[in-house]
């Protein structure tokens, strides 16, 4: 039994060889086993983070399992956030897919190849909600809804770990940031979060426990400051949530020198109070501060943390290990590295769904191959292999990577002609001299198309903007080769949503692709001839201006929300207008209230219509289910998969409540003409949420119901849950 083992081997442990497993270091010199032979023989070491040379990772763990005394194997951890050599999409848009089979499978091949290296453990699902583009890290996001992501976030878990019983060619997951990095505010990394006790338990958790329930391994706190209390000393989010309510018995981790951290957040002076406090609230494996190996002792010895709170975290470490597999098979061997092949097939088929089509205008896509003569490649992004991987791919091989560029010129070979101009060096560049080029490229050639957007280094830790415009003089470039004549198609590659209103005519057709990793070139070119069709809806809002954010479709309604009817814009302000003339109700005057393109949109080159909406009983009694119905008919020429969503209202709560949820989503392939009947089960528990009580509950009264293909719109209906 797992927990007699733990007390076995607790047992028989110093002191200093249990918090030896709450000891996590970084190493990457080429010394690597050399400086830490020593510390891993005496049991001062209990992982290791960002090793990736397999001899080195071997003969590690051949010191750990065969010179140790216990002979506890190391945990080996990296961000593996989306693919080791062959990359993914960006976890953002992966999420874009919907598909939670195919986000599991990205996270299988990463597993696979990153544990032929000998690395067990993945700094991944990062599970934030992000409703701020502007942040970052959104790139590695799932986006903006708990609901989409918590189950493509516990689809990633499966994948990476697969079975409780830990593979070899598995890594143990991490479920990272706890909790609410996503609300760093003004969408700067690192900065104080602001979240109601409401929006934490019914927004930002529900990803974490979708995780916890898939037997995540392991759990990242968060660099923020949440009320006052840093995530990393956080008794209600480690102690309450996390161990008492959820009853996690994995690890913790703090992330990155965060418990030395908390010195410098001024919530105490130094690295022994910072230790005292990470130690109580539940963290257990110090990530690199040292300060766990260094203070644990004394505070063990002055009496103010006793043995038994060391035993428990160094049991929850070995409990991470055991069920991880790694203290039941050979560590020092390591899994065959999976077919290249199948990763990249998979990796493409990502790629293809991860794809969202903005915009389209007069079917100007797809794209003929018998009407094309000549094509136009525009921009500096159209062949940039490393650049088209995104961000957090520290091992990421670009000379795997087909760029947009080259898989156009294999596609078209004999068949048209490419006339390729970069016009712009990067996306950044102000210099405008290759402008006349692209407009000259675009004017003989039947279609220009431009690939925009930034390079990998704009988003990811750390790389925040305030402005999230295209970058440099991109839409310059837009616009001087617009005033060829020619269609002007759009690909933009990058890690957030771009603020994109004053640019979105200039196109006549628009797709949105990430940073869509390895093999993101053979995939837009397939989507631009028609070879594979879009299907990719948006799992996060995009704003019309920077200013307009942080703006999601599960606001809450306020007291005045905006009409169409209420809305003025700022150049229509009549003269003499007076303070109390002007709508009064929640709307930028240069920006209105809605989104550029809302959350849960994307468009197809078939069309599709919903009809028939059946909801099987009016009123429910609480514990009782209801099943929604639609029907969804491809009324195009085309087959195609939607994406079908089932969102809800509750009309009054006991707090405000959301003006949309989502609650479901399917994906449904159509032939053309063909129907399909679509059916949601909605349990009363879907309904529930934390209320003014601080309770989980489904609050008696009315529920609007819709069926839709993005959160605005749908076919509507309503429910009575019954007190
Ligand atoms: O996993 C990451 C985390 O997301 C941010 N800080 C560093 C960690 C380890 O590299």
């Amino acid at each position: 039994d797992v927990e007699d083992r733990i007390a076995a081997l607790l047992e028989g442990m110093s002191l200093e060889e249990k918090i030896g497993q709450l000891n996590l270091v970084q190493c990457t010199g080429p010394d690597v086993v050399e400086d830490l032979a020593d510390d891993i023989r005496a049991g001062r070491i209990g992982s290791i983070l960002n090793v990736v040379d397999p001899e080195a990772i071997r003969a590690l763990q051949h010191i750990a399992v065969h010179e140790s005394r216990h002979g506890i194997p190391l945990l080996i951890g990296r961000d593996v956030i989306h693919g080791f050599h062959t990359i993914a999409p960006l976890p953002l848009g992966q999420a874009a897919s919907w598909n939670p089979d195919l986000v599991r499978d990205c996270a299988r091949i990463a597993a696979q190849e990153a544990s032929a290296f000998g690395i067990n453990w993945t700094f991944a699902p990062m599970i934030d909600i992000a409703r701020d583009p502007r942040w970052g890290r959104i790139a590695e996001s799932l986006g903006e809804d708990p609901f989409l992501t918590g189950e493509l976030g516990a689809a990633m878990v499966t994948g990476f770990q697969m079975s409780e019983t830990g593979e070899a060619d598995t890594m143990i997951a991490c479920a990272k940031h706890f909790a609410g990095y996503g609300a760093s505010e003004a969408g700067r990394d690192y900065n104080t979060t602001n979240i109601p006790l409401n929006e934490l338990r019914n927004v930002y958790l529900p990803p974490f426990l979708a995780a916890r329930e898939a037997g995540v391994g392991t759990f990242m706190t968060s660099f923020s400051d949440i009320d006052g209390i840093p995530a990393t000393a956080n008794d209600f989010l480690l102690k309450t949530v996390l161990r008492e309510e959820w009853n996690f018995d994995g690890a913790v981790v703090s992330d990155w020198d965060a418990i030395h951290q908390l010195c410098v957040h001024g919530l105490c002076e130094n690295d022994t109070e910072a230790t005292y406090l990470s130690a109580t609230a539940g963290v257990d494996i110090d990530m690199v501060s040292a300060a766990y190996p260094r203070h644990l002792p004394e505070l063990v010895t002055a009496g103010r943390l006793s043995e038994r709170r060391i035993d428990e975290l160094a049991g929850n470490v070995l409990r991470a290990k055991i069920h991880g597999g790694l203290m039941d098979r050979d560590v020092t061997a390591f899994p065959a590295q999976p077919s290249r092949m199948a990763a990249l097939a998979a990796v493409r088929k990502a790629a293809e769904q991860s794809l969202v089509l903005l915009r389209n205008e007069h079917a100007v896509l797809p794209l003929g191959t018998d009407r094309i003569e000549r094509l136009a490649v525009i921009g500096p992004l159209a062949d940039e292999p490393a650049e088209q991987l995104g961000t957090w791919v520290f091992d990421g091989d670009a000379s795997r990577s087909v760029t947009p560029l080259s898989a156009l010129q294999s596609m078209l070979t004999g068949v048209a002609e490419i006339d390729y101009v970069r016009a712009l060096e990067t996306s950044r560049s102000m210099d405008r001299s290759g402008f006349e080029a692209a407009r000259n490229a675009a004017a003989s050639a039947d279609v220009a198309i431009l690939f925009l957007g930034e390079e990998a280094i704009l988003s990811g830790e750390a790389h925040c903007r305030a402005d999230i415009t295209l970058p440099g003089a991109q839409a310059d470039l837009v616009r001087e080769v617009r005033k060829a004549g020619t269609p002007v198609i759009g690909v933009i590659l990058a890690g957030r949503p771009l603020a994109l209103a004053e640019m979105i005519d200039q196109f006549d057709a628009l797709i949105y692709a990430w940073h869509p990793g390895s093999m993101g070139g053979p995939a837009i070119a397939d989507m631009l001839f028609g070879r594979c069709v879009p299907c990719g809806k948006l799992p996060v809002s995009f704003p019309t201006l920077s200013g307009q954010v942080p703006i999601y479709y599960s606001h809450k309604q306020t007291g005045r929300p905006a009409t169409p009817e209420t809305v003025i814009h700022i150049d229509d302000i009549p003269a003499g207008a007076e303070q109390t003339s002007l709508g009064m109700t929640a709307f930028h005057l240069d920006a209105g209230y809605q989104p550029l393109f809302p959350f849960g949109f994307g468009l197809s080159y078939t069309s599709f219509a919903y009809h028939d909406l059946a909801i099987d009983r009016q009123e429910i009694p609480l514990g009782g289910r209801v099943v929604v119905e639609a029907s969804i008919t491809n009324t195009g020429e085309c087959a195609g998969t939607e994406i079908v969503q089932l969102y809800v209202r509750d009309r009054f709560g006991s707090l405000t409540r959301p003006v949309r949820e989502l609650k479901g989503f399917e994906r449904v392939e159509l032939a053309p003409g063909e129907t399909r009947r679509v059916s949601f089960e909605l349990h009363t528990d879907d309904l529930a949420f934390f209320g003014r009580d601080g309770q989980f509950a489904a609050e008696p009264g009315d529920f609007d119901i819709w069926v839709a293909a993005s959160s605005v719109g749908g076919l509507h209906g309503s429910i009575t849950l019954l007190p």
